[in-house]
């Protein structure tokens, strides 16, 4: 197939054919998302039995739309998918996502494929079957029957799992995670994790890339994509089906094969793809990512005003291979200026629990500035005698002050919570947790030491 992705993230015309009467039908919803996120190309609902549906006119048929094709979502039974598509391709439409169940994820591989060989023919780019659609900010599109107000941003996410996917739509609103794109790939008739790294590579909206995979129909392509992928922007894989049982469970939910998990990992590691084993991990990294720093190597600095947090992150950081370097004495002495009498410099520095947010600000300044150090730690515990909201202003200055990562942990209460918000909205990555925390530092330098070596190696 020749024409480009583009039509389908970025659809002049959208088409939804099965666009329903009622509300809670799935055709019904799509057009909802598509009207309230407020795509502004042309939409043309199709429905036989209806004349408007939600103000829209309503076209019978697809030989009755009055202008030309760039996506059409379909989502009536699977039996009449065949008659659509080629309707479709005598209109000349660019790309489908088929929203319809029962092809080959029960069998019906017969029916796909005869979907497909037609699609083929009319040089249609097809997403699914058996998916809940395409969310695409840049474009104001949202054709998926998942939340409406999802938050623009640079993440995007490719799923396999429908159910799943739409559900992490929904999370990704109550997290405040920013969203470039929402694909649900089903059973990859056509469109694979290939072809979509290859033109998320492209798209400038997006900096990372978070795929949740049960099993992949062409490793080798897709490896091959992954590599110049991720010598440009990080790829996070949440894999599926590790243990046997999981792999069975994975092969009858989409139709793929699983495949043995130690290629996957093997091959994830060769190509510098992250692999995370949680969803809040692989949105945890994601979200580091998206702060646009690059960790030049793997020496942190921990500042925190509680002791204990720091002790954990330390253990954290050598559980990932991150060195927290012995304070040299230069960064010792400047450190004096911001901190109680009775704090430590030594890394973890420890400001003790009467630190100010001017301390905070003053002493992650002096360790970002310092050329021992590649990544800053903040790891904040609440009190009485702080303000959340004030330190994490106190963080985002000291974040701007200096090019290199500065992760935030902030363990306490609601005051954090919003504390936290705020600083995720300025993208400065931050977390409830203190390994959390850490994790997502290790991702960064992980990603950032494969970049080196693919770049030395070009
Ligand atoms: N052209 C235009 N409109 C048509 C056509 C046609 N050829 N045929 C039917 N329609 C209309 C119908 O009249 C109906 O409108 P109405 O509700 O106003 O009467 C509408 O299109 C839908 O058709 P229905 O026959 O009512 O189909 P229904 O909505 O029940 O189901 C669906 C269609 C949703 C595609 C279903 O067959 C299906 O596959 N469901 C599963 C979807 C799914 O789960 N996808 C997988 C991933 S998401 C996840 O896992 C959560």
């Amino acid at each position: 197939m020749q024409n480009t992705l583009d039509y389908i993230f970025r659809p002049r015309s959208v088409a939804i054919v099965g666009a329903s009467r009622h509300h809670g039908k799935i055709g019904y919803e799509i057009l909802r998302n598509l009207k309230e996120y407020g795509f502004k190309g042309a939409v043309y609902p199709l429905n036989p039995k209806a004349e408007t549906i939600q103000g829209f006119k309503v076209y019978s048929s697809v030989p009755d739309i009055p202008g030309s094709v760039d996506l059409a979502v379909i989502a009536v039974p699977a039996k009449a998918v065949p008659t659509i598509m080629d309707q479709l391709g005598e209109k000349r439409a660019k790309g489908a996502a088929i929203i319809s169940s029962g092809f080959s994820e029960i069998g019906n591989k017969e029916l796909e494929d005869s979907v497909m060989e037609k699609a083929r023919r009319a040089g249609i780019r097809v997403i699914g079957p058996n998916i809940f659609g395409i969310f695409y900010s840049p474009a104001r599109l949202n054709a998926t029957f998942g939340p409406t107000d999802v938050k623009p941003g640079s993440i995007a996410f490719i799923t396999q799992s429908g159910a799943l996917g739409i559900a992490l739509m929904g999370w990704t609103v109550l997290e405040k995670i920013g969203l470039s794109s929402i694909v649900s790939v089903g059973n990859k008739a056509d469109v694979d994790d290939a072809d979509l790294l290859a033109w998320f590579k492209e798209d400038p909206a997006t900096k990372v890339i978070l795929i949740y995979m049960e099993g992949i129909k062409d490793g080798r392509r897709f490896m091959e994509e992954a590599k110049k992928v991720t010598a440009i922007k990080p790829v996070i894989v949440l894999k599926a089906g590790r243990g046997r049982k999981g792999m069975i469970a994975a092969s009858s939910h989409t139709g793929s094969m699983a495949g043995a998990d130690e290629v996957y990992s093997a091959s994830f590691h060769q190509t510098g793809i992250l692999r995370a084993v949680t969803v809040e991990q692989a949105f945890d990294w994601a979200t580091a990512f998206d702060s646009g720093r690059i960790a030049f190597g793997n020496r942190v600095g921990i500042v925190t005003n509680g002791g204990g947090a720091g002790v954990i992150a330390t253990d954290a950081c050598e559980d990932h291979e991150l060195d927290v370097i012995d304070s040299p004495d230069d960064l010792r002495y400047e450190l004096r200026d911001h901190m109680p009498e009775f704090g430590s410099t030594k890394n973890p520095i420890d400001l003790t629990g009467m630190a100010t947010h001017e301390e905070f600000k003053g002493s992650l300044t002096a360790v970002l500035r310092h050329d021992s150090i590649d990544c800053g730690i903040g790891l904040y515990c609440e009190t009485a005698v702080t303000d959340p909201s004030r330190m994490a202003r106190a963080f985002i200055e000291a974040s701007t002050s200096s090019r290199k990562p500065l992760v935030v942990g902030m363990i306490g209460g609601e005051r954090v919570e919003r504390a936290l918000d705020e600083l995720n909205e300025h993208k400065v990555p931050a977390y409830p947790d203190i390994t959390r925390t850490v994790s997502a530092v290790a991702a960064l330098v992980r990603w950032s030491r494969r970049r080196e070596v693919l770049s030395s190696t070009s």
